[in-house]
């Protein structure tokens, strides 16, 4: 199987993107399994109107290409082959398929299957897809791991927003809570309208993360007004695509992003004018004594309109991004005490050898800290989030 780098995710990505803003703008949700065969189709078809992208996620959809000429009636089951190993003494699988073709056909009927409190990891293998659902893993289901098919290809969608779900921290498409959480190659979304500047409510989270020791790897997040809540406990973040608008990975949580992708959907601005219209990041950090922070390190910033690096959402706000390249979407002075003054001696936002239009100091407001390689250290590596703890190699 061909390995997918960050410019090849870049290149097909377009067609999530697309595929993402046609939905957002129309509202086309709907649970009946014609529309999500709407959706699969419609991928296809942004796919095979574009050479580009097909050369690269091909591989991802192959299966759906073969032409069935001899019987129209086709057994959706025929081609399934699922590609995980036998269950071990510390690992079992269970697989997810929209099409009823093994054990389960919505994700969070698989979660509900797994044992309470288990110390052996259950891999959900989750087929080719887009499972419209709100998942929730709850605390005591341990130890899970999300196994999609390629974020370009798998995915969990829902539409709540903050006014639908009673608070924003209640409208993640997937909540989890348990420890030990692992999500490979797969993306998470919110489908709710993109709001408009000033709207109300409309805060749409894609999944809130509030269990500790979880590493997301290839994964894809995709919203507008705080997409991933990154709320609490020890995360790590490897090759992800990260979409959204305004303070679109917001939280508490202590978590190093490596290697990802942050695209800005705010509205493109007249090149004249001044105005911001997002943020990248909203920390929660309450006070120095809470040792959480965003670090993110190797990551490529681009997208449209013109977003602050991050918010100071609590007064201790902590971020750091290093190594990073940033397009000309960052606004001069870069980052944003959330209008508060008292907020400068305490927040600690800091860059570190970022590159590209966006990373010039020259116009950074006065408590924007230039980091030196010691002061960097501690937020370029694992370590960060005590990786050498937990996190576990990627295969
Ligand atoms: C989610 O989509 C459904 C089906 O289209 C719609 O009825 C509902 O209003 C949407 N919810 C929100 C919060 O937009
Ligand atoms: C899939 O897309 C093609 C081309 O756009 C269209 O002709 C066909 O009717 C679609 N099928 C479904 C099930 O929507
Ligand atoms: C087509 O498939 C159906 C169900 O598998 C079968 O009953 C039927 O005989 C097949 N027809 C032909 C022409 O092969
Ligand atoms: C978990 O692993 C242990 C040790 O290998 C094994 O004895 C036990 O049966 C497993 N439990 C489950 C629920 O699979
Ligand atoms: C899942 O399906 C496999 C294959 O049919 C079966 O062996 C296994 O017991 C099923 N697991 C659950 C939890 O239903
Ligand atoms: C399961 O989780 C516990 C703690 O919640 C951890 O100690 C253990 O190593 C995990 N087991 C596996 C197989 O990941
Ligand atoms: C959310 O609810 C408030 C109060 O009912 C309303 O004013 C606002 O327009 C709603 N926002 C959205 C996006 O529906
Ligand atoms: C899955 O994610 C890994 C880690 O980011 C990546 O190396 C791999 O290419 C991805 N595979 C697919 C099929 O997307
Ligand atoms: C940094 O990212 C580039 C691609 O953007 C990649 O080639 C390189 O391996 C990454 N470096 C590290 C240390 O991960
Ligand atoms: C920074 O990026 C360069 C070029 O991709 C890479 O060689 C170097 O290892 C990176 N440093 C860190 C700390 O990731
Ligand atoms: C700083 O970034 C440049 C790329 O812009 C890279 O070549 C260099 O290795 C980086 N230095 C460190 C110490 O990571
Ligand atoms: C880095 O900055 C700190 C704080 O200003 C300073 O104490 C330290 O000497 C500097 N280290 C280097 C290597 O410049």
């Amino acid at each position: 199987m061909q390995k997918m780098n960050l410019h090849s995710i870049c290149i097909s990505l377009s067609f999530l993107v697309a595929i993402f803003a046609v939905l957002s703008s129309t509202h086309i949700i709907n649970s009946n399994p014609s529309f999500l065969k709407y959706l699969i189709n419609l991928s296809l078809t942004f796919i095979s109107s574009s050479p580009i992208t097909s050369t690269v996620i091909t591989y991802n959809i192959g299966r759906h290409h073969k032409h069935h000429k001899k019987n129209k009636t086709v057994n959706p089951c025929e081609d399934f082959s699922p590609d995980f190993p036998p269950d071990t003494d510390t690992t079992s699988y269970i697989c997810v398929d929209r099409n009823g073709c093994c054990n389960f056909t919505t994700v969070q009927a698989a979660v509900n299957a797994i044992p309470d409190f288990s110390q052996n990891r259950t891999i959900i293998w989750i087929n080719t897809g887009i499972y419209y659902e709100k998942v929730t893993v709850p605390s005591p289901k341990t130890n899970v791991t999300f196994q999609g098919q390629g974020f370009t290809s798998t995915a969990i969608a829902w539409n709540d927003t903050a006014n639908s779900s009673h608070g924003t921290s209640f409208s993640g498409s997937v909540q989890v809570f348990s420890t030990n959480f692992i999500a490979k190659n797969i993306s998470f979304m919110n489908l709710a309208p993109i709001p408009n500047p000033g709207d109300v409510g409309a805060q749409a989270v894609a999944i809130k993360i509030s269990g500790d020791k979880a590493a997301f790897w290839g994964c894809g997040f995709f919203g507008a007004q705080d997409t991933l809540h990154d709320d609490k406990g020890r995360h790590y973040f490897r090759d992800c695509y990260i979409q959204g608008s305004i303070d679109f990975i917001f939280g508490n949580g202590r978590s190093l992003y490596e290697n990802c992708l942050l695209i800005s959907m705010a509205k493109p601005v007249d090149p004249g004018s001044k105005g911001i219209n997002g943020a990248l990041t909203a920390h929660g950090r309450t006070s120095q004594d809470e040792n959480t922070g965003f670090a993110f390190t190797n990551c490529t910033v681009g997208g449209n309109g013109r977003v602050w690096l991050g918010r100071a959402w609590r007064p201790f706000a902590r971020v750091v991004f290093a190594n990073t390249s940033m397009s000309d979407i960052i606004a001069p002075e870069g980052w944003n005490d959330f209008n508060d003054p008292t907020r400068d001696k305490t927040i600690f936002f800091g860059e570190y050898n970022c590159s590209g239009p966006g990373a010039n100091m020259a116009m950074r407001l006065p408590y924007v800290l230039r980091l030196n390689d010691t002061q960097a250290y501690p937020f370029l590596n694992v370590s960060f989030v005590d990786g050498d703890q937990w996190l576990q190699p990627y295969n």
